[in-house]
């Protein structure tokens, strides 16, 4: 019934972004300066056929992005036991790799990359050097468990594609292991993840991604670069932006990134042995 509004269903999601919904079979979401660049790539992603993600639809009468609603299972809050299975964090792995084997072909034009430029922020560390010979292509750089949606056990899409930016293999391997390994101490754990060999699953996630040797030797101190430039660009994205950035300060996600930093200093060492 052309013109008739579908009921909207509030989808309760990560920490940042408000007035997520459902409507029907599509999702609604507000754009951002990333939005361009995120449709580009959907459209890309689309176009080589790739069915790990969704389908841009386009926009609608309140100026929302409308995405197609992936059927599954997705984590929400308290985590679910199943986040402990090494069998779920070798299928994100996979689906991880289809996902940069899809976009790697994919040359957004320069303009709309400006919208994902990291600021040039006072005491910011420089970017991290590529290991030698790697792809930079547009990552996905937020595989939380918030963002995958599963079927039968396995990972089938990756959802929620506002961080995308040029990314190495690396980078996308490290992110994930930030919130599936996960590469944090027990206390900063959610409940399913404590108790895990985080370093063995970092193992598990590289082997099932298929992380070649020069970013396996890159791994740790790239993983410690990016966790000190997170804690000066959330502190930024606090300052400037406020909501929900501004939240998740205020409940010390600084001091994480720092607690991290001294775990990844503490394991390092296992790390590279697992790699
Ligand atoms: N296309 C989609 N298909 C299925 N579920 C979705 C989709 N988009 C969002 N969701 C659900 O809504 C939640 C929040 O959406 P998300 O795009 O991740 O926003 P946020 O920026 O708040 O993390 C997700 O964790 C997921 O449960
Ligand atoms: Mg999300």
């Amino acid at each position: 019934m052309p013109g008739f509004p579908l009921p909207e269903v509030p989808l309760p999601g990560g920490d940042v972004t408000e007035g997520i919904v459902r409507a029907g079979d599509t999702v609604r979401r507000p754009l951002g300066p990333h939005s361009p660049l995120v449709h580009a790539v959907l459209a890309h992603l689309e176009a080589v056929g790739f069915e790990g993600a969704p389908r841009f639809l386009g926009t609608d009468e309140r100026g929302r992005e409308v995405l197609t609603f992936i059927e599954g299972e997705v984590a929400g809050r308290p985590h679910p036991a199943w986040l402990a299975d090494d069998s779920r964090l070798a299928s994100v792995a996979r689906l991880l790799r289809a996902y940069d084997d899809a976009v790697a072909g994919f040359a957004p034009p320069a303009h709309l990359l400006e919208g994902v430029a990291p600021p040039d922020l006072p005491g910011l560390p420089p970017e991290p050097e590529p290991p030698p010979g790697a792809e930079v292509f547009i990552g996905h750089l937020d595989v939380t468990p918030e963002n995958v949606v599963f079927r039968d056990g396995q990972a089938v899409a990756l959802i929620d594609f506002d961080l995308v930016r040029p990314a190495t293999r690396l980078d996308e391997v490290i992110n994930l292991c930030f919130h599936w390994a996960p590469l944090s101490p027990e206390q900063d754990r959610s409940e399913p993840l404590r108790g895990v060999d985080a370093v063995a699953r970092t193992g598990l996630a590289a082997d099932a991604y298929g992380l070649d040797a020069a970013s396996r030797r890159a791994f740790v101190p790239t993983a410690v670069r990016r966790t000190e430039r997170s804690w000066h660009l959330m502190r930024h994205r606090a300052q400037t932006l406020g909501g929900g950035w501004a939240r998740m300060w205020e409940d010390g996600v600084g001091d994480k990134i720092q607690r991290r930093l001294v775990w990844l200093e503490a394991e390092g060492e296992r790390i590279r042995a697992a790699l």
